[in-house]
């Protein structure tokens, strides 16, 4: 039987035009779906407005999810694009942010969709869709306010088009106080083999080794993972210049950055990915790879008025 609950609501599409992104609601509008005509597609739950599935024309998946994350609202999700704000990790020594949880609290808050935009084309190569979803303080839970008691709103707006994904976010300083924050878009690449993978684009770059006592290195040649890696890049070249993964000498992502310095590599490998019980199978660190882009090396301070926008693009 048909749970109508979960059942997709289709917003009203204007007859005569030329084919044009659908955008649906489902499992109780707590997710939103947006198609391309030729197929593409982007689901985003308002949890965390994490981004969980993002496909090709081909149906083929593009990002990580886990089979055990939980997407219910009860937990970050394993996978996808979870957002990391107002701090990286934790930062007990920060006394603004001390109080809060590992990445923050907006992958576990409930933002709101403010809407979608369509690019006007009679050209399917040209069509994208833009969703935006909104957090202020004035719509944070109490509880995490009080953990966090400054004046603030946010858009995020997730793009897709037939070619790639962007994510963007516009942090808004609405109080008479400065706000010091990091963010990063913590995003699970799904890949065939890990074996097979190599970054680039990170060379000469000096980086924190989280997995060798936070010591300070610098990267000589493409990136390849055989264990356990963790690592916060400061990239030798400009945001703009790609971080592209390759497998098999293939390149299957390429990342540019507007306005985030940092881009933080993550695989959790076996030990890892064992004792995180929403990581589903054990043995899926061999089919993903985080590349992170952010801000989260020091802190961004936000002036009254002020606003901060960072972005990425991720080209398949
Ligand atoms: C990465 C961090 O960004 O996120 C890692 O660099 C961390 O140290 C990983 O383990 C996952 O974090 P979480 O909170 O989602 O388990």
């Amino acid at each position: 039987m048909v749970d109508r609950r979960n059942r997709p609501t289709a917003l009203a599409t204007t007859p005569g035009l030329p084919p044009q992104p659908q955008v649906n609601f489902s499992h109780e509008n707590s997710r939103v779906t947006a198609v391309l005509p030729a197929g593409e597609s982007v689901e985003v739950l308002l949890y965390g407005a994490t981004v969980i599935s993002w496909k090709n024309r081909f149906g083929i998946e593009k990002l990580w999810l886990s089979d055990a994350a939980k997407l219910d609202g009860s937990k970050a999700v394993r996978g996808g694009i979870p957002l990391v704000f107002p701090v990286f990790g934790t930062a007990p020594d920060h006394a603004a942010t001390s109080k809060l949880p590992q990445h923050g609290f907006a992958r576990n808050s409930r933002w709101e969709f403010l809407g979608k935009s369509s690019s006007e084309s009679a050209s399917p190569s040209d069509i994208s869709v833009k969703l935006d979803f909104g957090l202020s303080s004035a719509t944070l839970d109490d509880q995490v306010k009080s953990l966090w008691p400054y004046t603030f709103s946010i858009i995020y707006s997730v793009t897709l088009t037939p070619e790639n994904l962007s994510t963007s976010i516009v942090v808004t300083n609405d109080g008479n106080q400065p706000i010091e924050f990091q963010t990063l878009m913590h995003t699970y690449l799904r890949v065939e083999d890990i074996s097979k993978i190599q970054v680039t684009g990170l060379e000469e770059s000096d980086y924190v080794d989280k997995v060798d006592a936070a010591k300070e290195k610098k990267q000589s040649g493409a990136v390849t993972i055989a264990g356990e890696v963790d690592r916060v890049y400061s990239p030798a070249k400009g945001p703009s210049s790609p971080v592209v993964v390759t497998e098999d000498g293939e390149t299957v992502f390429s990342i540019v950055r507007d306005n985030l310095k940092d881009v933080v590599v993550w695989n959790p490998w076996t030990d890892k990915a064992a004792g995180m019980g929403d990581f589903e199978p054990k043995d899926g660190f061999k089919n993903m790879i985080c590349i992170e882009a952010g801000s989260v090396k020091g802190w961004i301070t936000l002036d009254p008025s002020d606003a901060f926008e960072g972005a990425q693009t991720i080209s398949d």
